[in-house]
């Protein structure tokens, strides 16, 4: 799938990365345009006219256009940069949040959210009166959609639901919640495709959503920059996020003008580097072919699933039909913490605990699970040592 070359961590490294949910590695050229801004080109954006701030004001938009290019967005001023996909949610919380809810309005969120997709809006509630109702799934991890369906009245005002679970790898069929939402409410939906972005093709336009949130550090750039993908007319008519430089037209003490779309969002010194180094990230992904990704990626998850339903006492977490290269799982009278500590040990890393989704460990009545989360990079060899690893410490606890 990938050259040599590519992820300089894997050429370099003798540890087995299986934790791509939390942050993929890093392209060769998303680090090396980092280090050419920091080694040689350092200066600001959108203020300076000399030369190194043109052509990083320059560099930087270019990674707006490739973003926009990326996920098929009407227009470049509705990518806005953020920190990550956290940032990106609460902005809309804060922003459209607060000026279109009141009590009595309803949001709804599904039950296998992220705690970045619950507690911005649980904040707004508090702050708004308005309610938070949760979309219920099953025991295989698939959200309920008869029930959804009866949950859509004229109150439910914004809908925000994840796209890939991070902790169950469940691909959720977002473009069906979008179309039965618009036939029954006004709703806002918004995405929460922090883990889609770097796995399947994206197109806001075909998905009909009116906000999208990711992070560039899970598609293989640097952590600290994320979008927000936001509907023109909606961001139009959202008070600003953070008050600052850039963000403005003109100031005085008795009043202040904002400036434009994207720049009304983006107050202060930006990670320059960052999404430079996102913009290199991205003329990669557009280079890869998504059949591929994803035919390559189901294969790897077939073979995982196969080989860890081999190790007696393992229950995988997570078994929706529609399921991307995440393998989330627990093991009988082992904890999590203790998998994941032992596997170290064999060089592997993978994630363990509540993976930000509290509410959806209760749910399936586990403390933590660990999680052996996959990308482009791996291969079956990975997930053998994986698997033999896991046999080997169940073996010395029987
Ligand atoms: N949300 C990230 C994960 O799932 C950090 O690990």
């Amino acid at each position: 799938m990938i050259k040599p070359g590519d992820f300089p961590q894997i050429d370099q490294s003798n540890i087995i990365y299986l934790d791509s949910a939390a942050s993929t590695l890093k392209h060769v050229d998303a680090v090396e345009a980092v280090d050419q801004y920091y080694r040689y080109e350092t200066a600001n954006i959108h203020r300076g006219i000399h030369y190194l701030s043109e052509i990083n004001t320059t560099k930087y938009e270019e990674t707006r256009d490739l973003v926009q290019q990326l996920i098929n967005a009407p227009k470049r001023e509705e990518i806005i940069f953020t920190k990550g996909t956290t940032e990106s949610i609460n902005l809309v919380a804060r922003t459209w949040g607060e000026t279109n809810l009141k009590k009595g309005d309803e949001i709804l969120i599904s039950a296998m959210e992220h705690h970045s997709n619950i507690v911005p809006w649980q904040l707004l509630c508090e702050r708004t009166g308005a309610k938070l109702k949760i979309i219920p799934i099953n025991k295989r991890g698939e959200i309920l959609f008869d029930q959804y369906v009866e949950m859509l009245n004229e109150n439910v005002k914004l809908i925000s639901v994840v796209m890939i679970s991070n902790a169950l790898g469940t691909i959720n069929p977002v473009r069906q919640m979008i179309k039965a939402a618009r036939k029954k409410t006004l709703a806002v939906f918004m995405l929460d495709a922090a883990q889609a972005v770097a796995h399947t093709k994206i197109d806001v336009q075909e998905l009909g959503c009116d906000f999208m949130a990711f992070s560039a550090h899970k598609m293989f750039a640097p952590t600290g920059i994320g979008v927000l993908y936001g509907n023109q007319v909606i961001l139009e008519n959202m008070p600003p996020y953070l008050g600052g430089g850039d963000m403005i037209d003109e100031v005085s003490f008795e009043k202040t003008t904002y400036n434009t779309l994207p720049h009304k969002f983006e107050a202060g010194t930006p990670h320059i580097a960052g999404v430079i180094g996102f913009g290199a990230a991205v003329k990669y992904l557009l280079s890869l072919d998504f059949g591929e990704v994803e035919r390559f990626e189901n294969d790897l998850l077939e073979y995982g699933t196969q080989r860890l339903l081999d190790i007696p006492g393992l229950t995988l977490i997570g078994t929706a039909e529609k399921k991307a290269s995440i393998l989330s799982f627990v093991i009988d009278g082992l904890h999590a913490h203790d998998v994941a500590t032992l596997i170290d040990k064999y060089k592997i890393a993978v994630r363990t605990g509540h993976h930000c989704t509290q509410p959806l460990m209760k749910f399936f009545n586990v403390p933590a699970t660990v999680r052996a989360s996959l990308s482009i990079y791996n291969t079956k060899n990975d997930i053998d040592k994986l698997a033999d690893g896991l046999t080997k410490i169940k073996e010395m606890f029987a």
